[in-house]
């Protein structure tokens, strides 16, 4: 029977979690375990409340059972657990290959501890070659893609359907190929610095506490 490495490491992070927690749920398919086995421990009788990273997790979280409260009720959560699509060998990440982007670095930043999931796939030396999302404005893209390619990536549209994907918050997203990143730091300021990127999906090792491994001969490791 083949191991779901998402699940395993997914899993793993849920132990991290303890009764009466502010709980953030990450989005996509690795995080989607992670839900799962929270509303598993809430049916059990564990008592949590989360807030989700996109209507997506919002969704899942509410059938399994999870209490989604407003960020108005709360000053902070304690953990959040969530996938990325590639993580470097000092732990910067790139995230938002499932367009939540900009909602998963709030809730990273506003975390006392930001667990990453992956399986072993993600691990790369140096970030790049899955093609940075960066989340812009409506509001004169082309303008912003043009600066975007001027960075030194190939930067297109996001589609979804022959259309332009549109985001939880409205925008669009651009897929920035810069096949490598040996300097996120630099590159995240250079991006931000463009009138018209709401926020990038590169998240530096700085707001990173754990990241959970799942690997091919079924082990986990926590990095
Ligand atoms: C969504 C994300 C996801 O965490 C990332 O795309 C990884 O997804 P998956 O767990 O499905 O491989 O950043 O915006």
């Amino acid at each position: 029977m083949q191991v779901n490495l998402k699940k395993l490491a997914a899993e793993k992070a849920v132990e991290y979690i303890e009764d009466g927690m502010i709980v953030g749920l990450g989005t996509g398919s690795t995080a989607y375990w992670a839900i799962k086995k929270i509303g598993e421990k809430v049916k059990e009788g564990f008592k949590i409340k989360a807030v989700a990273s996109s209507r997506e997790s919002e969704d899942i979280a509410k059938e399994s059972g999870i209490s989604i409260i407003p960020f108005s009720e709360i000053e902070s959560i304690d953990i959040t657990i969530d996938g990325a699509d590639e993580v470097d060998s000092e732990h910067n990440l790139i995230k938002g290959g499932g367009g939540a982007l900009l909602r998963e670095k709030i809730l990273a930043y506003n975390s006392k501890k930001f667990v990453v999931v992956i399986d072993e796939s993600k691990l790369v030396g140096t970030l790049g070659r899955f093609p940075l999302p960066v989340e812009i404005t409506p509001f004169a893209h082309d303008f912003t893609l043009k600066h975007l390619n001027e960075a030194g990536c190939v930067a297109t549209f996001r589609k979804k359907d022959s259309k332009d994907y549109i985001t939880d918050n409205g925008n669009l997203i651009a897929d920035c190929k810069f096949n490598q990143i040996t300097n996120p730091a630099q590159i995240n300021a250079q991006l931000y610095a463009i009138p018209g990127v709401v926020e990038t999906g590169l998240f530096l090792n700085t707001m990173v506490d754990s990241i959970i491994a799942g690997y091919a001969n079924q082990t986990i490791a926590v990095l």
